[in-house]
């Protein structure tokens, strides 16, 4: 079966991966697929995230990178794919997860959405808190993955 992991990636961290990982023992095939949304500030191109995805998924063979402009339900449909995995970190994203499983959901029919729990050690993980601390020199080792690391203070020093 395949399934897609959609999100904004900016950049992939820890907690992405590991969702990553536990899904391609699951299904046969996934599909990360970075979203492009124009009217978000990001400290990555699409370029790079994809670049970067494509990097810290290279061991796993059944997992392939994309991204798209527009509605998820429109890739789904062009790719013939009905699955989308999300994760979930803490209640707190249940209520946003929920509206948009529903939306997903409204919009195509076949369209289901399953839900990973977030390992603990990820729980409180976003890209923008690892931004934020990276961006005031904290240590963010182990939150993201190394050439990731490498990137954003790449990104930093042009600050
Ligand atoms: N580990 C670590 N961080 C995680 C995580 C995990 N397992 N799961 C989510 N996050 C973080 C992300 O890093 C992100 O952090 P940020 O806000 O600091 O950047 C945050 O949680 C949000 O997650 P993300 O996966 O980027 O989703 P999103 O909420 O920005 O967007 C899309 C969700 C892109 C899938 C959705 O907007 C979409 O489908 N867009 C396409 C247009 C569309 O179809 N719209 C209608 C949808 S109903």
């Amino acid at each position: 079966m395949k399934a897609i992991y959609p999100g904004t990636f900016d950049p992939v961290t820890n907690g992405h991966l590991d969702i990553i990982k536990r899904c391609s023992k699951k299904f046969d095939k996934i599909t990360v697929l970075v979203l492009n949304n124009p009217s978000k500030k990001h400290m990555f191109t699409v370029e790079e995230r994809i670049d970067l995805l494509k990097d810290v998924t290279k061991n796993l063979e059944n997992v392939e990178v994309d991204s798209f402009t527009g509605l998820l339900v429109d890739y789904m449909r062009e790719n013939q794919v009905e699955l989308i995995i999300r994760g979930l970190r803490a209640v707190s994203d249940f209520e946003y997860e929920m509206q948009m499983a529903l939306m997903n959901n409204r919009l195509h029919d076949d369209a289901e959405t399953f839900f990973l729990i977030a390992r603990n050690q990820y729980s409180y993980l976003s890209s923008s808190i690892v931004k934020e601390v990276a961006s005031f020199n904290g240590n963010i080792t182990g939150l993201v993955p190394e050439t990731v690391e490498l990137a954003i203070k790449e990104k930093l020093k042009g600050v």
